[in-house]
């Protein structure tokens, strides 16, 4: 189905150039303004684009404007045709002699047509865009770079009974009908702002109204606009929007600056969301949702990802990119602000496990791969790769460092000065630490090395006591590992937060401190420790390093019950996790009592948090128990986590037992107490059935029975799809047959059969892919079933290799279709190095048929190409 638009819009793959941030260039010739006329239909959209151009450098180069899959059908330089422009690779050069014209191109594009969902597409018969990063020029030409910042009106025509209701970016000036059962709108948008954030959306909406007036006293009119029968479920994501409007105001003096604030939900979309100036565009998981068709986690998800977009507002469209090598300067700072936003919403020591479980299931892997690269990367084929964990996750671990580093009055000083002093402007993140500097009078120069520097630093300590002196001597050591390109590294600062404990009294001996490492290795020394210290380090996980420690299994559980920092005690708890299922692996002999004691205490301990309890005596995946070996044996890694999980089952049923009974019964809420308690009863599930007890499916199916929610459904049919018993089958099919026509929620069908644990996942998978409702053009689905079974290490990996074949298979076929979304998926075969050589052999093999593939995107070859390394 690669249609011809598509052929035009892909070079080969051979003449695909890197580019590098060394060739940073400032854009020969501005657009202050710009004006586009719609003329919206499905089939053929006539694009009508006039810009008004300046010179911006006195090089007398022509002007260049980008254009993907599209040819003009006129251009007009001042109100007169033209033709001696001409095409070169893509983009239309028109020479002009003067320093300032106007320029006027028509072109005419499909969004019916369009699969790869950039540009203008349709969704569900709604017609919307995505531009971020390189889309605007697949809708008209312009030079689609972050640093040329214009001021848009548009004007959209359509079909006024089949797009009903037109939005685009800032606010509605005027709108009327035409003749021909046509209507038009007009839209202005006041602020100067890069392609990537245009949008438009056309279709017939439905929208849950809110309001919000801001510290200043603006009235702000607030829209969610989704299909007719979806109203319902956007009450949270708009409650949401409010409390984000407001936090922001509070924590960040950051103010919205329209009159209005418009949110659209579509269906398919390749990313989770858009910031697009004014008009949000989102992907429809991240907005729709009710008690009885999303759970805790997707409301948790809902709120963070609609505020995420809006603090956008300000991080990322009143200050933007100068260049795509600048990313994490809006992405790094707003996931750092999202993820203040949730931690100010409920417990911020669950966030903070949360934020540093998905680090470590998508971060460390991506850093220590042939897929790393800093948080600033050098160069990229295809931008669209580069919306990584490293560049989001990380670069708001960098922030937060920063933050740690400052203390907060001095790092809101900052954040105000960056705003100030860049407001309006395309900036890098060098400005960004710069402002970190001026107003805290810190010298950050070793800093920076946290963005030029790819790879996990590891962090040797060790405690020793000297006993006779009162003392303890903590000796550190760095090490950043060889990344791609990168073979030796300097020693970084990394943000310790250490405290000593005694291990007799269980009181810390003397206050959290915190360290600086800025040298490969350093010493401190405590005084007063008049009994046997235990280190706790890196607590809050205030660095994104991996210690190395050589703490003993007492300390670790000791910790586990005795660290005043719930991060600590957590991860005190999850070494110790790691160490037996680690030990278990290689040597086959399990000795998992401390493990069980140290769960035992913790699930005893009725002052803790019952969301907490349930973070602390989760078990490791086994994707982070094999990031830890240099080798993985998916099998021995699989049998020794299932071992401790039977072990715990079993040594501990009353307990399970209990703690699944002690949940509060009655009608559904949302608050972090109800999450809490909801939380822990999926998890003692889990043991229950890890145990292997008689009536464990009769409580899970009695459970996704009775259920009133999704959390508690999907969590029984969870613990029942990884089993083998007729209730496993029952509960797939009334799951199935209830929601059969809801694709969020068949996505949750798909993808809890795709995690499953059970020994033939990979044959019941592949027969997925052939059920009626799976398809590869919607991401979610394609995420939900391929993207779900390449992060199941056991299935994926499967011997055999068809797990590998697989993938590849559904990877090369959405390749034809859309590019970014079939680039994502291809991660878990870049881990080939870390396997046997038998497997290696296969995941190459399979590498090497997708980068020999005909017609393959650059998107794909470029992480094919640098897998195979
Ligand atoms: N900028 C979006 C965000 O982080 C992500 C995105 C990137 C969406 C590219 C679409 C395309 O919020
Ligand atoms: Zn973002």
């Amino acid at each position: 189905m690669l249609d011809a638009l598509n052929a035009i819009a892909q070079p080969a793959p051979a003449a695909t150039g890197a580019i590098s941030r060394h060739d940073y260039r400032p854009p020969a010739w501005l657009v202050p303004e710009t004006r586009l006329v719609f003329d919206l239909d499905p089939a053929a959209t006539r694009v009508t684009a006039t810009l008004s151009v300046t010179r911006n450098d006195a090089s007398g180069d022509p002007l260049r404007l980008d254009g993907a899959g599209q040819r003009p059908l006129a251009v007009r330089v001042d109100g007169v045709a033209i033709d001696d422009w001409r095409i070169e690779g893509e983009q239309l050069v028109v020479p002009l002699a003067g320093d300032a014209h106007t320029i006027e191109t028509e072109v005419e594009i499909a969004p019916e047509r369009n699969t790869q969902l950039m540009g203008l597409y349709a969704s569900g018969g709604i017609l919307c865009t995505q531009c971020e990063a390189e889309g605007f020029r697949r809708i008209t030409y312009f030079p689609d770079r972050p640093d040329v910042l214009s001021r848009y009106a548009v004007r959209m025509v359509a079909d006024a009974a089949r797009y009903p209701v037109l939005l685009a970016n800032g606010d509605p000036v005027a709108a009327g009908t035409l003749d021909d059962g046509r209507h038009w709108a007009e839209w202005n948008d006041p602020f100067p702002k890069p392609s990537y954030l245009f949008a438009l959306v056309a279709g017939d909406l439905a929208v849950n109204r809110g309001q919000f007036t801001t510290q200043s006293g603006r009235g702000v009119d607030l829209g969610i606009w989704v299909r007719a029968g979806d109203v319902e479920k956007t009450r949270h994501a708009l409650h949401a929007l409010e409390l984000a409007m407001a936090w922001d105001e509070r924590v960040y003096g950051r103010e919205y600056d329209l009159d209005v604030f418009n949110i659209v939900a579509v269906d398919d979309f390749n990313f989770g969301a858009m910031e697009n100036k004014g008009l949000n565009i989102f992907n429809s998981r991240y907005i729709l949702a009710d008690p009885d068709t999303a759970t805790d986690y997707d409301y948790d998800a809902i709120a963070a990802v609609v505020a995420h977009e809006y603090f956008h507002n300000w991080s990322g469209n009143r200050i933007t990119c100068r260049d795509w090598f600048q990313l994490s300067l809006k992405e790094g700072f707003t996931v750092y602000r999202d993820q203040g936003f949730s931690a100010d919403q409920g417990s911020a020591a669950v966030k903070r496990i949360e934020d540093v479980r998905g680090l470590r299931a998508a971060q460390f892997p991506e850093d220590a791969g042939p897929l790393a690269h800093p948080v600033r990367p050098e160069s990229y084929i295809e931008i669209g790769n580069f919306y990584t964990a490293t560049i989001y996750n990380k670069g708001a671990e960098l922030i937060r460092m920063m933050a740690t580093i400052l203390g907060p009055q001095a790092f809101r000083a900052a954040t105000d000065l960056y705003f100030t002093r860049f407001d309006g402007t395309a900036a890098t993140c060098e400005d960004f630490v710069a402002c970190m500097e001026e107003a805290s009078g810190r010298d950050l120069t070793q800093f920076r090395l946290w963005y030029s520097q790819a790879g996990t630093p590891r962090v040797a300590a060790s405690l020793s006591h000297q006993a006779g002196d009162g003392r303890a001597t903590l000796r550190l050591a760095q090490h950043v590992p060889a990344t791609p390109g990168q073979p030796d590294k300097q020693p970084m600062v990394l943000p310790l937060r250490i405290r000593v404990f005694g291990a007799e009294t269980g009181r810390a001996l003397g206050d959290e401190q915190l360290v600086l490492l800025d040298e490969a290795a350093s010493t401190i020394v405590f005084d007063g420790i008049t009994e046997r210290p235990v280190l706790s380090v890196n607590r809050g996980f205030s660095a994104p390093v991996i210690i190395e420690s050589d703490r003993s299994a007492a300390d670790l559980a000791f910790l586990s019950a005795h660290d005043d920092d719930p991060f600590a005690r957590y991860e005190a708890m999850q070494q110790l996790m790691l160490d037996t299922l680690v030990a278990t692996t290689i040597e086959g002999r399990p000795d998992n009592d401390a493990v069980i004691t140290a769960v035992a205490n913790t699930l005893d301990d009725r002052t803790l948090d019952p969301a907490f309890v349930a973070e602390a005596v989760l078990l490791p995946s086994e994707g982070f128990i094999g990031d830890q070996l240099a080798m993985v044996d998916p099998e021995a890694i699989f049998r020794a986590r299932e071992g401790l999980r039977r072990a715990l089952g079993l040594r501990l049923a009353d307990r399970w037992r209990d703690a699944y009974e002690r949940a509060p019964d009655g009608p559904y809420v949302y608050s972090p107490a109800a999450k809490g308690h909801r939380r822990l009863r999926s998890v003692a599930l889990g043991y229950i059935a890890a145990s292997g007890a008689d009536d464990a499916a009769t409580i899970a199916f009695r459970q996704f029975e009775r259920a009133d929610n999704m959390t508690d459904r999907q969590g029984a049919l969870g613990t029942l799809a990884n089993g083998y018993s007729d209730e496993r089958e029952a509960a797939l099919d009334i799951f199935y047959h209830r929601y059969a026509g809801n694709s969020l929620v068949i996505d949750k069908w798909f993808q809890t059969q795709a995690l499953s644990s059970r020994d033939d996942t990979g044959r019941l998978v592949a027969d997925l892919a052939r059920h009626p409702d799976f398809t590869l053009a919607n991401p979610n689905r394609a995420r939900a079933l391929v993207g779900a079974f390449g992060a199941n290490q056991r299935a994926f990996n499967a011997a055999d290799g068809s797990g590998y074949r697989f993938l590849a298979d559904q990877l090369i076929a959405l390749d034809k279709l859309n590019p970014q979304t079939a680039a994502k998926l291809l991660p878990p075969l870049a881990r080939w190095r870390r396997f046997d050589s038998d497997r290696a052999a296969l995941m190459r093999g399979a590498l090497e048929r997708i980068v020999a593939t005909p017609g393959l995107s650059k998107d794909v070859f470029e992480q094919a190409s640098k897998s195979l390394g």
